[in-house]
């Protein structure tokens, strides 16, 4: 195991060591693990105080810092005055000797996942870091993941070259210090839900997968990939748009139809879920604590990329958000399985640009974040599939090999790579007419229904507009081929009303192209400053009909009449 790539890549931010293609922790550690696995009467580790210094000690064998002063006080702060004796006592007599324990079996789980499960259908899914620019998958089981995450939480983790790679820490004592330093509430709930993950995962191991995948968009001409867009490609699109169901109560992860989850993410995944961040990206990884191992392993995000996650389980409830954030009880996932042992929840992290203020009006601006959603919106795997010409089911889910496509041009690929590459069609509209029958008949998307469910992505604490970022994610999801995008607008005043403008738009016929350039016309006047107005009442005044100001009629009828046809 030894000369595997993948694996050497991952080696140096693993704490343990190769030794005649075995992995191995440093004897000391491997003492120091068992001794903590006997429980507390053994190892006298009773405390947040007593198991900070074995924390201590255990990195000494590894030559890393001791905890951080504050993280130490952070950890006796939890367990020793916020959590309840009884159940600090039951912590420390039951969970940390599970952990230590699953910790002293990492070397072994990791070994059998590169001996067994590391290639899927020809393609490498070992763990290794997904660096930039390079599309790839990781598939591991939730019992490895849960040894990796135990590992996190006993702060074991190299921390060195991990800044010079892109890469966040990845051990939890930032997570200990900061409810130190800042002492507030929600800090304390966020621990609660790693925790409650701990204790459920000690006293029933789940058995599924879950994958990380990387999902890029190559800038450059790439013979098996979809090129990153330019505006050409959104303002020549013909697909048409996606059904759009507006909630305004209801959160994105409680939905019950089969849709990727946007993942309003930071550009380094989990943003501050392991510092004192508590908004979106935040909470989701608290509530689906197995989210937070791709931390380890994908370095930040660029511009041309998103990262998707199939198969986190989720564990625990909650209420609130940000400052009254609070974790609520057990929750028990009910998603069912895929054909790869994954739950059918899928999480798709993509980063907004940060408050880029009146810079978002710029085409320049539409167009990255138009590209960045229809990235993580866009099935690769699938529209390689398509390329290829293969025979495919509706309940085809394997992961395809790359290679050179074998098959002709038949229908199918050539209508993908119009949607793909951009091309125009030169064809006329009595073969279009054939092609989109066709492409209907087979359309993978049609088949599996998954659609996109999502909200007011970079509108908060990142400063996006909520009408133009509704728009664009509209285009992306649409473009991508998705049935449907559910959109929870969480009660957003601007966005009242989504609903009627949607289904006008909808009654339009728009297509993509069109839609994206009325979106053009109006970012670039709003731009200019030659309109105030928000984009929906700009493009529809009649809404607004009873309003004395907005209600006045205006030039974007002149407009409107322009690009409807
Ligand atoms: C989750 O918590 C909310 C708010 O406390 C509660 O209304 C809901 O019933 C809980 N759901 C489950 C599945 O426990
Ligand atoms: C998880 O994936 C591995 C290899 O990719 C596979 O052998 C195993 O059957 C999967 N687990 C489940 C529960 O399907
Ligand atoms: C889009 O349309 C314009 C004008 O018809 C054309 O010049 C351009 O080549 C097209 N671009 C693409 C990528 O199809």
């Amino acid at each position: 195991m030894d000369e595997r790539e993948d694996f050497q890549s991952i080696m140096p931010f693993l704490p343990l060591f190769l030794r005649s293609s075995s992995l191995f922790w440093q004897p000391a550690v491997a003492e120091f693990l068992k001794c903590l696995a006997k429980g507390p009467l053994h190892s006298k580790v009773n405390s947040g105080e007593s198991f900070a210094a074995a924390i201590s000690d255990m990195r000494k064998e590894f030559r890393l810092s001791p905890l951080h002063p504050s993280a130490s006080l952070g950890f006796s702060r939890f367990f020793d005055s916020l959590m309840k004796a009884d159940a600090s006592e039951r912590w420390f007599a039951d969970v940390v000797p599970g952990l230590a324990d699953l910790l002293l079996k990492l070397p072994v789980l990791l070994e059998n996942h590169y001996r067994n499960g590391s290639i899927c259908n020809g393609k490498e899914t070992g763990l290794r870091l997904l660096e930039s620019q390079q599309s790839g998958i990781v598939v591991m089981s939730q019992e490895l993941i849960a040894a990796l995450l135990a590992c996190a939480f006993f702060c074991l983790y190299p921390t060195r070259n991990r800044g010079s790679q892109h890469l966040q820490p990845i051990n939890f004592d930032h997570l200990f210090l900061s409810l130190y330093e800042h002492d507030k509430v929600h800090q304390e709930h966020k621990i609660k839900c790693i925790l409650h993950y701990f204790e459920r995962i000690c006293s029933d191991m789940p058995t599924g997968n879950v994958s990380f995948e990387r999902k890029v968009l190559p800038f450059k001409n790439c013979q098996s990939n979809i090129v990153y867009p330019g505006t050409d490609f959104w303002s020549n699109s013909t697909k048409s748009l996606c059904q759009l169901e507006v909630h305004n109560s209801g959160l994105i992860e409680d939905h019950c139809s089969e849709a990727l989850e946007v993942d309003f993410a930071n550009k380094y995944l989990g943003g501050g879920a392991l510092g004192q961040g508590c908004v979106q990206e935040e909470i989701r990884f608290m509530i689906n604590p197995e989210l937070i191992i791709g931390i380890l392993f994908s370095p930040a995000m660029e511009d041309n990329e998103a990262i998707e996650v199939v198969g986190a389980e989720r564990f625990s409830n909650y209420s609130g958000y940000a400052a009254s954030f609070r974790f609520c009880g057990d929750y028990v996932d009910e998603k069912s399985f895929d054909t790869m042992g994954r739950r059918k929840t899928r999480i798709v992290a993509i980063d907004a640009l940060i408050h880029p203020g009146k810079r978002q009006y710029k085409s320049e601006c539409l167009l990255r974040e138009s590209n960045k959603a229809f990235c993580g919106f866009f099935n690769q795997q699938k529209a390689n599939l398509l390329m290829k010409g293969e025979d495919f089911g509706p309940k085809h889910d394997m992961i395809i090999e790359e290679g050179p496509s074998t098959s002709g041009h038949n229908i199918l690929t050539e209508d993908l790579s119009d949607s793909i590459q951009g091309y125009k069609r030169t064809t006329s509209c009595d073969t279009v007419e054939k092609k989109g029958n066709k492409v209907d008949q087979y359309s993978i998307y049609e088949d599996d229904g998954i659609g996109v469910a999502t909200g007011n992505w970079g509108c908060g604490a990142f400063g996006g507009d909520p009408e133009v970022k509704v728009v664009i994610q509209w285009l992306a999801a649409s473009q991508a081929l998705r049935p449907f995008m559910l959109y929870y607008t969480f009660g957003l005043s601007s966005l009242q009303k989504l609903e009627e403008v949607a289904q006008w738009i909808l009654s339009q016929g728009w297509t993509v192209g069109e839609l994206w350039n009325i979106l053009v016309e109006y970012s670039t006047q709003r731009f200019k400053g030659e309109t105030t107005l928000g984009l929906f009442n700009w493009l529809l005044p009649s809404l607004y009909a009873d309003d004395p100001i907005l209600g006045a009629p205006s030039l974007r009828s002149k407009i409107l009449s322009f690009f409807c046809r």
